[in-house]
């Protein structure tokens, strides 16, 4: 086991305290990186996710380039239920599809629950490759989607701003949801022990349309599940849940024992603090469009949103991934801003 360095992130999940706020961007492994684009233009999206030296080479770049607190594998929520049997195909400017959703119970039959070392090994592969390169500098934090957002995309087939019909198959066939929500969560389980096993120190858990399901479907549609994840890895690592847009739900969540919990930038630090309770860390919350603003905007707003946030159990991050045009000084203002404060 290598030491590391600088585990500010592992102390704030723990509740610990640190000498400073830690602090890393979602989707920072991406296109707003010039050195990323170079490796776009050359290998496809999954070529790059399945060849453990290229994922290796573009989680690395944010830490050499940007200084943040945390690598993050470089990999996507899509390459489980690509493990699962169903084919997924990323289109530049399209977004994911998935040419032959889940609509039926013969649909179901199509798909299983993977052996995760036969079909995502090269994820592991990668894990211990990037351990290795990164030394100890930083933590590592590997991931999976939530199982509700994971159905998102293999039943609607594609991105949607309201997945209507992830939600309709949720509602109309209930039963055949919870069998397939249960195939992906005991699928994602083996696959985040793996990962954990081949040296992640921390696991997010990414539930990007937690937020399109009212507080009761919230519950049973993705947290339960969630909270099946989070029971699992609590004796093995330490685990992070983002829910965007579930602001609704924090105290539950807080309540499966997570040691993080990611913000988006809808609610207020002290408001999100007082459904979450005093035993979490709170992850967030900068609106990632505010990075498109002035160098001199952007230092001003990290420092209010600090402030907020107060001392201790906060990690900042943004509220939702990088965007592609965001310049690189004005997302490295935002690292060396949270870094600079005390
Ligand atoms: O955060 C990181 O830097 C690590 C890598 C990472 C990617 N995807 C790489 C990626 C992570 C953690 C993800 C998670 C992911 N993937 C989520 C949850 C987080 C979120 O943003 O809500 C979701 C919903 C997906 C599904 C997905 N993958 C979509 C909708 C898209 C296309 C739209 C987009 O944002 O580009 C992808 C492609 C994808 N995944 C890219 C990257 C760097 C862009 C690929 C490219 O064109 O180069």
């Amino acid at each position: 086991m290598i030491n590391i360095k600088n585990d500010l992130i592992l102390k704030a999940l723990r509740g610990e305290q640190t000498e400073r706020t830690p602090v890393w961007m979602m989707r920072q492994a991406g296109r707003y990186l010039p050195q990323y684009m170079v490796l776009r233009e050359k290998y496809s999206f999954f070529e790059r996710c399945q060849t453990p030296e290229l994922a290796c080479e573009i989680t690395l770049q944010p830490v050499d380039i940007m200084g943040v607190d945390a690598a993050i594998l470089f990999s996507d929520i899509l390459v489980v239920p690509q493990a699962m049997g169903l084919e997924v195909q990323l289109i530049e400017s399209k977004g994911p599809i998935l040419p032959d959703p889940i609509k039926t119970v013969n649909d179901l039959n199509r798909i299983s629950i993977p052996d995760v070392e036969e079909t995502l090994g090269y994820v592991f592969d990668a894990i211990k490759l990037i351990k290795n390169e990164l030394n100890g500098r930083v933590p590592l934090i590997g991931f999976a989607g939530a199982p509700w957002t994971i159905l998102c995309y293999m039943v609607q087939g594609k991105g949607s701003k309201t997945f209507d019909e992830a939600k309709i198959f949720c509602y109309t066939q209930p039963e055949l949801a919870h069998k397939l929500l249960q195939m992906i969560t005991d699928t994602t389980i083996a696959y985040l022990k793996g990962q954990v096993k081949a040296g992640a120190d921390v696991i997010q858990i990414f539930d990007s349309w937690g937020g399109l399901l009212g507080p009761d479907d919230f519950e049973n549609i993705s947290l339960k599940y969630i909270r099946q994840i989070v029971q699992a890895l609590k004796d093995d690592t330490l685990t992070i849940i983002f829910a965007k847009g579930a602001w609704h739900s924090l105290e539950n969540m807080a309540a499966t024992g997570a040691n993080g919990l990611g913000i988006d930038w809808c609610i207020t630090p002290q408001l999100a603090r007082r459904f979450a309770g005093d035993k979490v860390t709170l992850q967030g919350n900068f609106d990632p469009a505010k990075l498109l603003s002035p160098i001199p905007v952007i230092e001003a707003e990290v420092k209010t949103m600090l402030k907020a946030f107060g001392k201790g159990r906060h990690i900042a991050n943004l509220g939702h991934g990088i965007l592609p045009n965001v310049p690189v000084d004005h997302a490295r203002a935002f690292i060396e801003t949270v870094k600079e404060y005390s």
